[in-house]
């Protein structure tokens, strides 16, 4: 039995993954549409990446025996900008996602329930992970600067890329 005010924060997490990942979609179009297709395909890779988070989230609460109860997922904000504007967005959201992560494991603390902070760990690093590869590319595209050739050099190179780096 899961404690119900964990049972809800789990519930909202699924949807915060969704969430995440329908952000990303939209990300993904906007750099197909800047014609930076690795980019836009390394994106599209992470919106994936976050639709199993959120089926990992929901996976638990039912082996938990636990009550599922999706909510809403709005609209992403549609972002149009350069590659660093738009994956430092990216960035943005999953340092928010961290938080929230970082609340739910908390929560799994305060509540004593041990098989949640043990799933929550995985989350953790991953988001450690995230974080970096992200991070990484932000910055490079920033050492890229108004050099077209690089650019293009960073998105040959996440198009080459097999599967997502995250
Ligand atoms: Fe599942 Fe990148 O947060």
């Amino acid at each position: 039995m899961i404690n119900p005010r964990l049972q809800k924060a789990l519930n909202e997490q699924v949807v915060n993954e969704l969430s995440a990942s329908y952000s990303y979609l939209s990300i993904s179009a906007a750099l197909s549409q800047l014609n930076l297709n690795g980019f836009a395909k390394w994106m599209r890779d992470h919106s994936e990446e976050e639709r199993m988070h959120a089926m990992k989230l929901f996976d638990f609460i039912l082996d938990r025996g636990g009550q599922i109860e999706l909510g809403i997922i709005q609209a992403p904000e549609h972002k149009l900008g350069s590659a660093r504007e738009l994956v430092s967005a990216a960035l943005e959201h999953e340092k928010a996602v961290t938080g929230e992560i970082n609340s739910l494991y908390q929560l799994a603390l305060d509540t004593n329930d041990y098989p949640a902070q043990v799933m929550l760990q995985w989350f953790i690093a991953e988001q450690v992970e995230e974080e970096k590869v992200t991070g990484d590319i932000v910055h490079q595209i920033e050492m890229a600067g108004d050099n077209t050739s690089a650019l293009l050099l960073l998105d040959a190179k996440l198009e080459n890329q097999s599967g997502s780096p995250n």
